[in-house]
């Protein structure tokens, strides 16, 4: 049946209408808010930090505070980054008991423990002097290359401590082959077998990450991710990822970036059954932000679509730096 006879506007007439034939909601509860938790020494946040304002590098009292007003906001979980003083060639850093992310997972679980889950990221760009997500092998004529079976052991030693310290969730965000069964196997081994997985399975080489690796000061002081961070041109590359990882053990899959690729959270979801989250990158979030700041888009209006269409696209979970403002214009 057609027009006349069917009217696609007839339930477009009112927000009565509109609200009860709504496909896609969202919650507060489904968002998770970065945090950047850098060591006492490390300088504050460069330039960027009043127009990106959730990009703060955060000394553990403020991240506290922060995780307080998430709590308060209903959001789901936390995602825990690390910037410490400290950087050598493998990242030791990153498995430190007394690190930064353990000290601050430690302290958010005594302090809040009935508010959000607490996601770690575990990765060692961030704690690596050049800035690679894995160990650096010098090959031939002063080539070098990132050694993939070297660097599951390190990272498996990563999530370790950080389940020790207490945390909800372990999120490996580095792209080496075999990561998510090392830690799986690790985890098992040293006594946390109910804490679940979260893969970065689909991420991405992606140009969106900028603003973060300033944060984090974790660019790579030579070279480019791409041999183990995806080629945004691939799709049924994504999706082997994503199986990979399921086979591997994971209990949550990752897409990142998420506004270029809402093809790809579809197709991880209905491949894999798994629960997805998406990953609202860094460059995502600078690009609303700088149109708001220009007075080019409203900001609240352009988000909260940006997110509905994520959960539209099948995320069950989005990490998004405008968690705290999403939660409160839902409310
Ligand atoms: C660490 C990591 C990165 C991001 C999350 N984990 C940076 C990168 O891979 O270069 C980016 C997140 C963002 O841009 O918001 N490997």
């Amino acid at each position: 049946m057609a027009y006349p006879k069917t009217r696609m506007r007839r339930l477009r007439a009112s927000a009565g209408l509109r609200g009860l034939v709504r496909e896609t909601g969202l919650r507060a509860e489904q968002l998770v808010l970065p945090l950047f938790v850098a060591e006492a020494d490390v300088s504050p946040t460069p330039g960027g930090d009043v127009a990106l304002p959730a990009l703060a590098r955060l000394p553990i009292s403020a991240a506290l505070e922060r995780a307080r007003e998430a709590a308060d906001l209903g959001l789901g979980a936390v995602l825990l980054f690390g910037v410490p003083s400290h950087k050598d060639p493998e990242g030791s850093g990153a498995w430190d008991e007394e690190g930064i992310v353990q000290l601050t997972a430690r302290a958010l679980k005594q302090a809040l423990p009935n508010g959000p889950l607490v996601i770690t990221d575990v990765c060692l760009c961030e704690y690596t002097n050049h800035g690679h997500c894995g160990v650096v092998r010098e090959t031939w004529a002063g080539q070098s290359s990132i050694d993939n079976d070297a660097t599951l052991e390190l990272l498996a030693r990563v999530a370790v401590s950080h389940a020790r310290a207490g945390a909800d969730i372990v999120a490996p965000s580095d792209m080496m082959d075999g990561r998510v069964g090392a830690l799986r196997h690790e985890l098992d081994s040293e006594g946390y077998a109910d804490t679940p997985i979260l893969a970065y399975s689909a991420k991405f080489a992606s140009a969106f990450y900028g603003p973060f690796r300033d944060a984090a000061g974790s660019a790579p002081a030579f070279g480019d991710r791409r041999t183990y961070q995806m080629d945004p041109a691939n799709s049924r590359e994504a999706v082997r990822e994503a199986l990979l990882d399921v086979q591997e053990g994971a209990d949550m899959l990752m897409v990142k970036p998420a506004l270029a690729y809402g093809d790809l959270i579809a197709a991880v979801k209905r491949e894999t059954g798994l629960p997805v989250a998406a990953y609202n990158v860094s460059g995502e979030y600078a690009m609303v932000r700088a149109a708001a700041d220009a007075g080019v888009l409203d900001e609240r209006e352009a988000v909260l679509e940006i997110l509905t269409s994520l959960a539209r696209a099948g995320a069950d979970t989005i990490i998004t730096y405008h968690a705290l403002d999403a939660a409160r214009w839902l409310h």
